[in-house]
């Protein structure tokens, strides 16, 4: 590590060719330079970018930074000039602080217990064993992100909502847009919008009729139709898309490291370890901002009251420093302490489901099909760009013999 100040100058829009599972070389180099570098965003304001693992855990627990949408001005691809940000609409916690933000998280932390997901194991086995029949059923080749990779966690985050599952067409293709990173801003707006309507539908069909769902017992309370629509919104995006891209791209990095699949076929008690070793290495959820409400030291810097800083979880997964070999995916790591999920007030709400899903879907999958591969050359697949919020594949061909 130099005591320099490394400068980052843009955020990379692709990664490696050859390499879609690592972070961008820049990001990397950048990490090697030290865990923090100056980041001029495209409007000016100088910002920083924080890539190293100890720092970004720090950041995340400490309350002098801030998640609030409306202090994140900068846009770090785009130069949007000196503009307003409102602050998030009512429900959307994630782009809150306290006391604000408890007051929607608290009402769900007991329905995500560890308790609770593991009462869903059974139903969450069921769903997996009906895609993978109707899948073995069509024979190859299939595509694993609509087989398999999206509709298991859609069903599962809808029955858990309590979204009738036949309406997911009015919100998923708009939740891809979001979090996809390829839509322009009109398309992103009229998403929103239509997001909106169905979420207003939704939420006055709870209260005319309540059903045995996260949504119906959040109306026995003093949320307004307002706040529930942002909460289910933030629960229906941060649940799906997250563990529908963790799937797949988790079962293109098994294809691709062939000896790993089969150590896992080998040794189902690798399940545990080996989801948190590929939360770990994939890191879906790339990077995230925070603000600084005053000025804070921080690696030997300051970071001014005001400044936006990035703060990249795929670079910290990644760190020497914290995991020994950190680009080989082994499932045998014992790896502890990854900030897939984040950390901090803010860290995932939905980890324990999302660990049920990934524990149950992934070593199914694998029994199902001993043979499974790819079944184009793996270059070929197509992959999310670098600016999408969520990083994954679009679509995964494989093959099997039937
Ligand atoms: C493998 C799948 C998933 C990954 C990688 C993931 C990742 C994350 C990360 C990194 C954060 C923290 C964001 C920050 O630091 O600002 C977060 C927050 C959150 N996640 Fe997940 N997530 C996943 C699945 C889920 C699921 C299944 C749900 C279901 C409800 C969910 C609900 C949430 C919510 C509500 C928050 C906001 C928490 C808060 O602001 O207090 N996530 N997630």
């Amino acid at each position: 590590m130099g005591d320099s100040l490394h400068t980052v100058t843009t955020l990379p829009t692709a990664r490696q060719p050859g390499c879609p599972f690592d972070p961008p070389k820049e990001l990397i180099q950048a990490r090697e330079h030290g865990p923090i570098s100056r980041f001029p965003f495209p409007d000016g304001h100088q910002g920083w970018l924080i890539t190293g693992y100890d720092l970004v855990r720090s950041v995340l627990a400490d309350p002098r930074f801030s998640s609030r949408r409306e202090l994140m001005r900068h846009h770090p691809l785009v130069d949007y000039g000196d503009i307003e940000v409102p602050p998030a609409p009512p429900g959307e916690f994630l782009l809150m602080d306290e006391p604000q933000h408890g007051r929607y998280r608290r009402p769900l932390v007991g329905r995500f217990t560890v308790r609770r997901m593991r009462q869903l194991t059974e139903r969450v086995e069921r769903i997996t064993a009906d895609h993978l029949d109707a899948m073995e059923k069509a024979g190859p080749p299939a595509d694993l992100v609509t087989a398999f990779a999206r509709p298991i966690p859609s069903i599962v985050i809808c029955e858990l909502l309590g979204v009738p599952y036949e309406d997911r067409g009015r919100f998923q293709d708009q939740i891809d847009k979001f979090l996809g990173g390829e839509a322009g801003d009109e398309e992103l707006i009229a998403a929103y919008t239509a997001t909106q309507r169905y979420l207003a539908e939704l939420v006055a069909a709870k209260r005319a009729n309540p059903t045995d769902d996260v949504l119906s017992d959040l109306t026995d309370s003093d949320l307004t139709d307002e706040e529930l629509r942002g909460m289910a919104l933030i629960l229906l995006s941060a649940g799906f898309d997250t563990t529908a891209n963790m799937l797949a791209l988790g079962a293109f990095a098994l294809l691709s490291h062939p000896a790993q699949p089969a150590a896992w076929r080998a040794d189902p008690a690798l399940t545990d370890r080996a989801v948190e070793e590929l939360l770990r290495y994939l890191s879906v959820a790339k990077t995230f901002m925070r603000t600084a409400l005053e000025d804070v030291e921080l690696g030997g810097r300051t970071i001014e009251a005001g400044t936006t800083v990035i703060l990249s979880y795929n670079t910290a997964n990644r760190d020497p420093e914290r995991f020994a070999d950190p680009h080989v995916l082994d499932l045998r790591r014992e790896n502890g302490g990854h900030l897939a999920f984040g950390h901090g007030i803010h860290q995932c709400l939905g980890q324990q489901l999302a660990r049920v899903e990934m524990r149950v879907a992934f070593p199914a999958l694998l029994d199902r099909f001993p043979t499974l591969r790819l079944a184009v050359p793996a270059e070929e697949v197509g992959l999310r760009p670098e600016t999408a919020d969520i990083f994954g594949v679009k679509s995964l061909p494989v093959t099997w013999d039937a």
